[in-house]
């Protein structure tokens, strides 16, 4: 056979960084703060809710595509009691395969071949190769260090006649930059001058710390535009779950909806019923998320910081980007493949979230969704190095 069998479109992207960075912490013996999973499970009651709905038979066949009735009412109560946004939990919700399915269903039923799409690059790895499974045209938008805030100017100047949507994330992936009220509303005027669609990845929305997290779909002239997804994986703590969803207006959550019958299908059932369950937890558990989360993001930035690595302080997310250079260091990928080895911790060269590789090249991002215990432990390993200069 000699045609690459991987199709063309995807060549390039499958980006093998993370699992060379888990085998090199599992080889090594290294703290893993590279990929963003909890080493803490969530809620007691919720697992327990799971493992009750598969022993009595709740979901255990397929249940409806949009999801069960319960977890599209929990859905739409959710975005009403933080937000003040009125969705049909009949046919303006739709419960997903993780975020990660809400993004490819999005960005297949959406995009036709040649269409530009626009995103703010750091980007989560999936938004490139989804737009190319779509056939689209990925048009980077970069966020620059230190604040990582979204450039209107090189916003306007990447708008075309072919670009049909802006995919936004805030809180954002991997440079913990929260988008304010006011940079929304101008980027949310710029779609509606364009006629344009906007995907929202919201799943870090109760991960804020400075700030509020404000859905685009909020803003005026934007409902009937936006695509808002967001997921249970990082609100409750259940990665493994893949319990994701979208909400939009009719027409949207239906064409999404035609492409995840053909991807999936249906979603998860007994873990459905557990997370309208979770969804309906009260405000101290929301408010606990952010609580908690600062905490450990004050430990690492701080200990970053002294083992003397320019520190970018997050105002969202479980991502603390930094940059190296202070070690005498330009390439965060090579830091990384030595981290393991000469500090016994493993973290995720910045890179790899860009198009513009010259803008990350020496950005290394941290995950510090650990236990206080295992940070410290990681900081006190990376306190032994020293910046060069
Ligand atoms: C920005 C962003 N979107 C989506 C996802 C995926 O969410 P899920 O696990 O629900 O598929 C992640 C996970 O890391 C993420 O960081």
């Amino acid at each position: 056979m000699n045609r690459p069998l991987l199709n063309r479109r995807l060549a390039g992207l499958g980006t093998t960084i993370f699992a060379e960075m888990s085998e090199l912490a599992v080889a090594t013996g290294s703290v893993n703060l590279g990929q963003g999973f909890p080493d803490t499970d969530g809620p007691a009651e919720i697992a327990r809710a799971a493992a009750d709905a598969i022993l009595a038979g709740r979901g255990n066949q397929y249940p409806p595509g949009a999801g069960i009735p319960q977890l599209r009412e929990a859905i739409s109560e959710h975005q009403r009691r933080f937000y003040d946004l009125a969705v049909d939990p009949d046919g303006e919700v739709l419960v997903t395969a993780g975020a990660t399915e809400a993004i490819a269903a999005a960005l297949l039923a959406l995009v036709e071949p040649g269409d530009e799409v626009i995103a703010f690059e750091p980007y989560y790895d999936s938004y490139a190769a989804c737009i190319a499974m779509a056939g689209g045209v990925r048009v980077p938008v970069t966020l620059r260090a230190p604040g990582f805030r979204p450039d209107l100017d090189e916003l306007r100047a990447a708008f075309t006649s072919r670009t049909r949507l802006i995919l936004l994330n805030s809180p954002h992936n991997p440079t913990g930059s929260v988008f304010t009220r006011a940079e929304l509303t101008a980027i949310a005027e710029l779609a509606c001058a364009h006629d344009l669609l906007v995907i929202s990845d919201e799943v870090y929305e109760h991960m804020v710390f400075t700030g509020d997290h404000v859905p685009v779909a909020s803003l005026p002239g934007m409902r009937e535009r936006t695509v808002s997804i967001s997921s249970a994986a990082k609100t409750f703590s259940f990665t493994g779950w893949k319990i994701g969803w979208v909400t939009g207006t009719r027409e949207i959550v239906s064409a999404v909806r035609t492409v995840k019958q053909f991807l999936t299908y249906v979603s998860g059932g007994p873990f459905q019923y557990a997370i309208a369950q979770a969804l309906a937890l009260p405000d101290e558990y929301y408010r606990s998320i952010g609580a908690n989360l600062a905490v450990k993001r004050d430990l690492m930035c701080d200990g970053l910081a002294a083992a003397g690595f320019d520190v970018y302080r997050p105002d969202g997310t479980y991502f603390i980007m930094t940059d190296i250079r202070p070690f005498g260091e330009v390439s965060g990928l090579e830091f990384c493949r030595k981290l393991p080895y000469e500090a016994g911790v493993v973290a995720i060269p910045s890179v790899v979230f860009y198009d513009n590789s010259e803008a990350g090249q020496s950005q290394v991002r941290f995950a510090f969704c650990k236990k206080e215990e295992v940070l410290a432990e990681a900081l006190a390993r990376l306190a032994g190095m020293r910046p060069s200069g």
